[in-house]
């Protein structure tokens, strides 16, 4: 046997996927007593902004980009409606990355890698080189901006997968391009701001695959984090799991039925020098019910610039990170394991002296 097969054989018993590991939970996702989600005692009364976007585009605008203001300042995540995207669209998302999880795990194992640069890759947990515990899921995780310069290196099975999330990663851009345009006059400034700032721009499609899990006080499906793009929209189907940290507490985020959850990343904080916040969040898992979610994770191209924008900073507002490429930023994140990615963005803290 060659030593190419052997590593397929070891990937394929890492993955959640392959048909057995879901059933009882081995040691290595059994986190310390300390790190547990403590799933029975979770906030599920607040409830984060819900926005229409059915009057971005008229008269009315001024009253959206308002709502999408406070939101940004004090919840860092809301759910949208009317977001143009299709159901059907984002049905047959869905259903295909159903589908792919559910081949065999051969069609699958040809696509694992543990390194973060590999362009289209199936992983497991976050960062399975590094992680001390890992988290009970498998991903997939690709690039989807140019799309006609990545769809070729996209999964070949399921036989419709190019089609299917070529389509959705064409109605997400131009979701999020509104919604950016949206947060930069939430800022004070031009709808074109955060577009220019992003560069040549970044989009990944990022699948979870949380199967059920028969002790899911002793894991995490994605442990505490916040995302480092720039804006997060996230597509979580109908099965309850993603919790945000709002004023100390975990909130349970109850699924809106075609509704997408947006929620401020990384560079969006610094870019607004702290002013809109990137909120830390998880996902649990639960006993009876597969969950998938799918993040679309958009924010600036690697060899792009960030800081804290000129007009975020002022006497009364000194600048709260230092400046770096984004390619800094994503090398700092993935070398860290699942447990200490929440935080990649106090790395880049400018220690202010009192
Ligand atoms: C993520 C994430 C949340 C969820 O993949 O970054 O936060 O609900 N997922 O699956
Ligand atoms: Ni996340």
């Amino acid at each position: 046997m060659t030593s190419a097969a052997h590593g397929n054989l070891n990937a394929v018993e890492k993955l959640m996927s392959n048909g057995h590991n879901h059933l009882h939970v081995q040691d290595k996702y059994v986190l310390p007593p300390g790190e547990r989600p403590d799933i029975s005692h979770f906030c599920d009364s607040y409830k984060f902004p819900v926005i229409d976007l059915k009057n971005l585009d008229g008269p009315h605008r001024i009253k959206v980009v308002n709502d999408i203001r406070r939101a940004c300042e004090e919840d860092g995540f809301f759910q949208i409606m009317n977001h143009g995207v299709p159901e059907t669209v984002m049905k047959s998302m869905m259903d295909i990355a159903k589908e792919f999880f559910e081949m065999p795990v051969e069609d699958r194992v040809c696509l694992y890698s543990e390194d973060p640069q590999q362009a289209v890759r199936v992983s497991t947990s976050f960062n399975a080189t590094k992680d001390e515990f890992f988290e009970w899921r498998d991903y997939l995780r690709h690039s989807c901006h140019p799309l006609e310069e990545c769809i070729n290196s996209w999964p070949q099975k399921p036989a419709l997968y190019r089609e299917v999330a070529g389509k959705y990663c064409k109605e997400m851009r131009v979701l999020v391009l509104r919604l950016l345009a949206a947060i930069s006059e939430a800022l004070g400034q031009d709808s074109d701001y955060l577009n220019a700032i992003f560069g040549k721009h970044s989009q990944l499609m990022h699948i979870n695959y949380y199967p059920a899990c028969p002790n899911p006080d002793l894991t995490f499906g994605a442990a505490p984090h916040s995302d480092i793009c720039g804006i997060t929209i996230l597509m979580q189907g109908d099965v309850s799991g993603l919790q945000v940290l709002k004023d100390g507490k975990w909130v349970a985020v109850k699924p809106i039925p075609n509704a997408f959850m947006v929620n401020v990343a990384d560079q969006i904080e610094v870019v607004s020098n702290g002013r809109f916040k990137s909120a830390k969040h998880r996902a649990i898992t639960n006993t009876t019910t597969t969950r998938i979610s799918i993040p679309t994770f958009y924010g600036p191209s690697l060899d792009t610039f960030i800081a804290p924008a000129a007009s975020m900073v002022d006497e009364k507002h000194p600048a709260l990170y230092r400046g770096y490429k984004f390619e800094e930023y994503t090398k700092a994140f993935w070398s860290q394991s699942a447990l200490k990615r929440r935080s990649t963005l106090d790395r880049f803290k400018i220690e202010i002296s009192p």
